[in-house]
């Protein structure tokens, strides 16, 4: 059985069993799942967690589910990168990237959440799944319920990707396309999880799901040999991953398994959709709904569903939030590109491109540690790439057309850099 205890209002405190619910009865506060960290204590430790299988169900006593993973056996342990090379280039000492570009089965962070949420739905009983999304959750909720035997229907704005589109739908699900955008998804999901009693994941089941993010941070704190880096910048979309990131930290802290080093967060969303941000760097608490424009598509949620509480855990922490125009997005996942070998799509190059500006403004001090999370895979992206980059030469397959191009060869141009210096910059 699990350490947890009961479905507990984000805001008022009420509680409920653990059952598919979405909000609280009384003022529609989201639930979220507590746990008995007293049971946990001396239960959970650093090395019963080392025993674990190199996935992310090493964490599974620090995760809603009760009986044996059903879904994303081989999800998580993805690379913390320690990026000297992007370091040295940014002037900053340390710097780790976390490369959720390579989880498995689909390359970007949903699998976590998936492999939680699609466990628990089986633990209900639920034979359908189905989710609201921007392109990635869909991609993994499609492959997960493939190889899990479970129905999946799932819905996305009908302006997505070529790319995503293809990976989402090779595994069979029912994809349906909405003529809006994810906030216009979002709200025909709601309905849906209502009429029919299938297992929307981040609608009724978004308790469980959200939890799955948790082992994002899990993962950073135990690769950096159980330590915490003094600042995480981390995309904000609906609003999911920062808050269970920093959930994460805290339970580690609370479990005696780190060291409190008061780790801060910031919020990285691209100019072209940047709610949360905005709200932040204006000091309020209730951030303003907007439309989307930006071609970082799957971080482009106008109306955050936990928005409010990323403003929250950023502020708490001493963070701050930063957006990153379309031109230093695409900059930044060149630079990853280059500096790292680790091509991102437009989530991870805005997230970069915002510790970017964060450490040039001095909110992110050069001598301390930093980790950005990377939370996509650009191989399903490239079409924000195409016109990016010069035509190869095609030679003649004669070595002397070739002596010619190594001679006409110069030092690769100087990486595109991303400027701005302001310490709470919206656009
Ligand atoms: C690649 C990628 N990164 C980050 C996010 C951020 O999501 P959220 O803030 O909802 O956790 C998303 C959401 O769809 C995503 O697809």
């Amino acid at each position: 059985m699990s350490h947890a205890q009961s479905l507990v209002c984000k805001e008022c405190g009420a509680r409920y069993p653990l059952e598919p619910r979405t909000v609280c009865d009384i003022d529609f506060g989201p639930v979220e799942v507590a746990y008995d960290y007293d049971a946990m204590r001396g239960h959970v430790t650093r090395q019963s967690i080392e025993a674990g299988p190199r996935s992310l169900w090493r964490y599974r006593d620090l995760l809603p589910i009760d009986g044996r993973p059903r879904a994303g056996l081989k999800s998580g342990w993805t690379p913390l990168v320690k990026a000297d090379r992007l370091a040295a280039e940014l002037g900053i000492r340390e710097l780790y990237i976390k490369d959720d570009s390579a989880n498995y089965p689909t390359f970007s962070y949903k699998d976590r959440v998936v492999a939680v949420a699609l466990t628990k739905a089986a633990e209900f009983g639920f034979d359908t799944v189905g989710c609201a999304s921007t392109g990635n959750l869909a991609h993994s909720v499609a492959a997960h319920a493939a190889a899990a035997g479970m129905r999946a229907f799932v819905v996305v704005p009908h302006d997505l990707e070529e790319g995503k589109m293809v990976g989402m739908t090779v595994f069979g699900p029912r994809v349906v396309r909405v003529r809006g955008n994810y906030d216009d998804v979002n709200r025909l999901c709601s309905q849906i999880a209502d009429k029919y009693n299938w297992a929307i994941v981040n609608v009724n089941l978004r308790p469980y799901y959200t939890e799955g993010a948790k082992t994002h941070g899990f993962e950073i704190a135990e690769q950096l040999g159980w330590r915490l880096p003094k600042h995480t910048v981390v995309p904000v979309a609906g609003g999911t991953i920062l808050p269970k990131v920093a959930k994460a930290y805290h339970e580690l802290i609370t479990l005696g398994l780190v060291e409190d080093n008061q780790p801060r967060f910031h919020g990285a969303q691209a100019a072209g959709c940047n709610p949360v941000v905005d709200a932040i760097c204006k000091g309020e608490d209730i951030f303003h709904p907007q439309k989307p424009k930006t071609i970082a598509k799957s971080i482009a949620i106008g109306n955050p569903a936990d928005g409010y509480y990323v403003i929250q855990t950023v502020r708490k922490s001493g963070g701050t939030g930063m957006s990153a125009t379309d031109d230093e997005i695409i900059a930044a996942i060149k630079l990853l590109a280059r500096m790292e070998g680790i091509f991102t799509e437009p989530a991870g190059g805005t997230t970069l491109a915002c510790a970017i500006k964060l450490i040039q403004s001095g909110a992110i001090p050069r001598d301390e540690s930093l980790c950005v999370c990377i939370t996509g895979n650009g191989l399903k992206t490239l079409e924000v790439m195409q016109g990016q980059f010069a035509q190869s030469p095609v030679i003649e397959a004669r070595l002397a057309d070739f002596d010619r191009i190594v001679q006409e060869a110069t030092e690769p141009a100087a990486a595109n850099h991303v400027k701005g210096n302001s310490s709470c910059q919206t656009a």
